[in-house]
């Protein structure tokens, strides 16, 4: 195998996404489509990624990290001009430099590898990932000689009305070898519609100096898609979403009603889960075997025990140990850590709180920034009062204790172990191991009130 170097162009603003933020951080099923990209072409062996940033430059280069190589392009003059600007990293180096759009996020490692090889294996100087389009429309044409060899690439805008109705184009996406490519795009000019330096343009000078130009054809259009509006966008979200469904159902994950489950591309889900329709399971989520995510619910960012049932709620940022449940409509915010068989049923949230196994909190509660023990019953109504207007304050309680309904635990208070609290109270102050707080008024009946007050008005 020759050296393989790959170069991605992602300095566009993407004028036409009409968005602040740049083209190419736009994430498809959570992932921003330069990262699709870049890990596609690492999977295929790349040994060197050069990306090419100039909009949005440093949130690239900070998302991208240690994936890749970067070259700044000041002024985005074209895509030829793009490549050029690793002139300095790669001129001179002999081996195949593979050329990729940050915005073509449905490419596939093994096509980039099929590609980098047909493309080895026919000694060519270039090579054009090319695909058959229903419509067309937008893409640059692959012109073919009588011979049926590529002799150019035009752009949608350079292009007469017989080649616009070519269904052959380009994805954007080439195989080189880096010497011929260097020297051809010393040749490129700005002659055409749009003013660009064109990149495709390095196959007609390769063309016109004798070199073999090949071509090798996409069986899938779906791959090729290049996301230059929303409109695109939500097409490559949704063929990235079916792809990624059919995977986990292939790995043993059910799901129930797939065109409504919609999985982020770095969730992780182990066998005999089962997803509910209109589910959302986003970012880095890690979820056990024998799940149930139920219909509505939402996570984020979590991870989820084996055996755990989540019934129309929402995690976040939270870890849920074995077999506990949660909901239906509840919330788990950021920093909660429930253990086993933890108990969290209808209108309860909990932030930044640890829950220890066996704790139940079955009906409308707040639990925030606590440290709950396990084998705790927490009432219906209990409110941990956390926040003083100024700080948050912690609450801690101990095991095997009880706090009665419609409670509050005003933070910073400690409830001891096998301590009891009764319903209604507002407890401020610690209640030590075993004791029962009470904090309310004492009950007092009024005999014969009913007549007294009848009477006398
Ligand atoms: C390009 C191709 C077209 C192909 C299509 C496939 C050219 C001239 N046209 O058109 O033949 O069918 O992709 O999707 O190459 N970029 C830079 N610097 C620049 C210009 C562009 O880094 O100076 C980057 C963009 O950020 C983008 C990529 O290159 O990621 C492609 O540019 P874009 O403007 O999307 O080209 P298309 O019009 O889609
Ligand atoms: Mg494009």
């Amino acid at each position: 195998m020759k050296n393989r170097y790959v170069v991605v162009l992602a300095a566009g603003q993407g004028t036409r996404m009409k968005s602040k933020l740049f083209k190419v951080m736009h994430p498809v099923m959570g992932r921003p489509m330069v990262g699709h990209v870049v890990n596609a072409a690492l999977e295929a062996d790349a040994s060197e990624v050069i990306t090419i940033t100039g909009h949005g430059a440093e949130t690239i280069q900070e998302y991208l990290g240690e994936k890749s190589k970067f070259v700044y392009q000041e002024e985005q003059l074209g895509t030829a001009h793009a490549v050029m600007q690793a002139k300095d990293l790669l001129e001179g180096k002999e081996g195949t430099t593979l050329v990729l759009s940050g915005d073509t996020p449905l490419l596939r490692a093994e096509t980039l590898q099929q590609l980098m090889a047909f493309h080895e294996n026919e000694e060519a100087k270039a090579t054009i990932l090319t695909a058959l389009a229903d419509d067309p429309f937008g893409y640059g044409r692959v012109i073919r000689a009588e011979d049926g060899s590529v002799s150019k690439v035009v752009e949608e805008k350079d292009a007469s009305e017989d080649e616009r109705l070519v269904q052959e184009i380009n994805t954007g996406t080439y195989c080189f070898d880096n010497q011929a490519l260097f020297n051809a795009l010393e040749r490129v000019n700005n002659d055409n519609a749009q003013g660009e330096y064109y990149l495709p343009d390095v196959l007609e000078i390769l063309k016109s100096d004798a070199e073999k130009v090949g071509a090798f054809r996409l069986e899938n259009m779906e791959e090729a898609l290049g996301v230059n509006n929303r409109v695109a966008l939500a097409e490559a979200t949704a063929i990235m979403r079916k792809r990624i469904n059919d995977m986990h159902m292939t790995n043993g994950v059910t799901l129930i009603d797939p065109s409504s489950t919609y999985i982020d591309v770095d969730a992780e889900i182990a066998s005999d889960t089962v997803i509910e329709p209109n589910s959302y399971i986003k970012g880095q989520t890690k979820i056990g075997e024998g799940v149930l995510i139920g219909l509505g619910s939402v996570i984020v960012d979590s991870q989820l025990a084996d055996g755990v049932e989540i019934k129309q709620s929402v995690i976040e940022e939270s870890i849920v140990g074995r077999n506990t449940d949660v909901g239906p409509h509840s919330h788990l915010r950021k920093g909660s850590v429930l253990g086993e068989g933890v108990h969290i049923g209808n209108y309860v949230e909990v932030k930044n709180s640890t829950i220890g196994d066996l704790t139940r909190a079955g009906h409308h509660t707040y639990i925030g920034d606590a440290e709950v023990g396990k084998d705790v019953n927490i009432g219906c109504g209990v409110v941990f009062a956390n926040y003083n207007g100024m700080t948050k304050n912690k609450t801690v309680v101990g095991d095997h204790s009880f706090v009665g309904s419609n409670s509050n635990l005003v933070a910073p208070v400690v409830l001891g172990k096998k301590s009891f609290v009764a319903a209604g109270s507002t407890i401020t102050e610690e209640v030590e191991d075993g004791a029962l707080g009470i904090a309310r008024a004492r009950q007092e009946n009024k005999e014969g009130f009913h007549d007294r007050f009848f009477e006398n008005n």
